[in-house]
């Protein structure tokens, strides 16, 4: 069964009744400009195959009723006014940020049903494709009028002010805006954006994503201190956003010889080579060169993440130097940081041996192998029945 019938089936047993429609939105991998997003630099992620699903139908006694294949004990049924945030809790505050921006156009009442394969907790967005799904499906069943680019801010708004999870907008552009066989180039400042050819299987080369399966405490916390961070640099530097520096010598004044000085000196130095590394590699695309010689730059941003943004960690920088030493062209952790998945890309003969060579670093550290999944550049959100 297909994943929209599969969605459709289960909502018919759950709510006694076809759905009116089912959509789906994807997951993301960046493949690089990383911690660019919230301080206007430019973007480049590609979509992944996986997605999550959203069959959705209206109801008449004012509730949103909703569940979800992947938490089945976590059901939520909530009347539309009593929607704030934290309630309702966990997994379906993403559906319910998403249709509290919205409440004043719902006439009833909505019952969704949540299915998808975006693996939770691994860096890939699952969160945001949850919320664009169900931003594309409200959109479409309620008629609002609606650009791409406002329901990228309905899903980032459901996750910032009702979930509370202070992202860029990256990967709500990325679920929503990217197309197959490309990479989305966004510019987070003036928010224009590009689709830039990526056929990895005409190079003969894989993406691989290896979720390292661990994702630290500290996650979100370290998150907003970084951005905290950024917005410091770039008030001791006179500017709004870290994108208007004009070059990496700009930044030499915030090292003033104390640590914090120092801290945002690096914090400030990565912004600014990942921005570059975003259009070395967009330049290499578009050239039509191998695109196995964005690999290095791939290799550069993992080390500018490790090293002046400091959101790795051990497990993260074992699978890149394993990958990198067993053949990848290059390699870097994606996403926020503090744990979460790696890419790597490899030819595609090699997938076999750099995924045995990663496993077996893995048990070397005493880690279970990563999971791998294949990233090939994949569809953003689209109505599927
Ligand atoms: C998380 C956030 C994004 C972006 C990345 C880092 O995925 O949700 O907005 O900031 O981290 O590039």
């Amino acid at each position: 069964m297909n994943g929209a019938a599969t969605a459709a089936g289960a909502f018919a047993r759950r709510f006694g009744s076809a759905p009116e429609g089912v959509w789906a939105a994807p997951g993301r991998v960046n493949v690089i400009g990383e911690h660019t997003d919230y301080n206007g630099g430019h973007v480049l992620p590609i979509a992944l195959p996986r997605t999550t699903r959203a069959a959705v139908g209206r109801r008449d006694d004012g509730r949103l009723v909703l569940r979800s294949l992947q938490h089945p004990g976590a059901d939520a049924d909530v009347a539309l006014p009593d929607l704030r945030p934290g309630t309702p809790p966990g997994w379906a505050g993403y559906v319910a940020g998403v249709v509290h921006q919205v409440a004043g156009s719902v006439p009833g009442g909505l019952s969704i049903l949540v299915d998808g394969d975006v693996p939770e907790g691994a860096g890939l967005s699952s969160s945001a494709a949850l919320a664009c799904a169900v931003a594309l499906a409200v959109r479409d069943l309620l008629h609002l009028d609606l650009a791409p680019g406002d329901l990228v801010d309905v899903a980032r708004r459901a996750e910032n002010d009702f979930v509370g999870a202070p992202t860029g907008i990256l990967d709500q552009s990325a679920s929503l805006l990217c197309v197959e066989g490309h990479a989305l180039l966004l510019d987070t400042r003036d928010r224009s954006s590009e689709q830039v050819p990526f056929d990895l299987t005409a190079a003969g080369l894989a993406l691989l994503v290896l979720d390292t399966g661990t994702t630290h405490d500290h996650a979100a916390s370290g998150y907003g201190d970084r951005r905290r961070e950024c917005e410091e640099a770039a008030a001791r530097l006179g500017v709004g956003l870290l994108r208007e520096v004009p070059d990496v010598a700009a930044l030499d004044v915030l090292a003033d010889g104390s640590a914090e000085g120092d801290r945002l000196h690096r914090r400030a130095r990565h912004v600014l080579t990942e921005e570059d590394r975003v259009h070395r590699v967009v330049s290499v695309l578009r050239s039509g060169a191998d695109p196995r010689s964005i690999g290095p730059l791939l290799t550069e941003g993992h080390a500018s993440l490790r090293e002046d943004f400091a959101v790795s960690v051990p497990l993260l920088d074992a699978c890149v130097e394993a990958a990198v030493a067993a053949g990848a062209h290059g390699a870097r952790m994606v996403g926020g940081g503090f744990g979460g998945s790696a890419i790597a890309l490899v030819d595609a003969g090699a997938v076999d041996a750099v995924t045995a060579a990663v496993a077996d670093r893995f048990a070397r550290e005493g880690a279970a192998a990563p999971r791998v999944l294949s990233a090939v550049p994949s569809a953003g959100a689209r109505r599927l029945a």
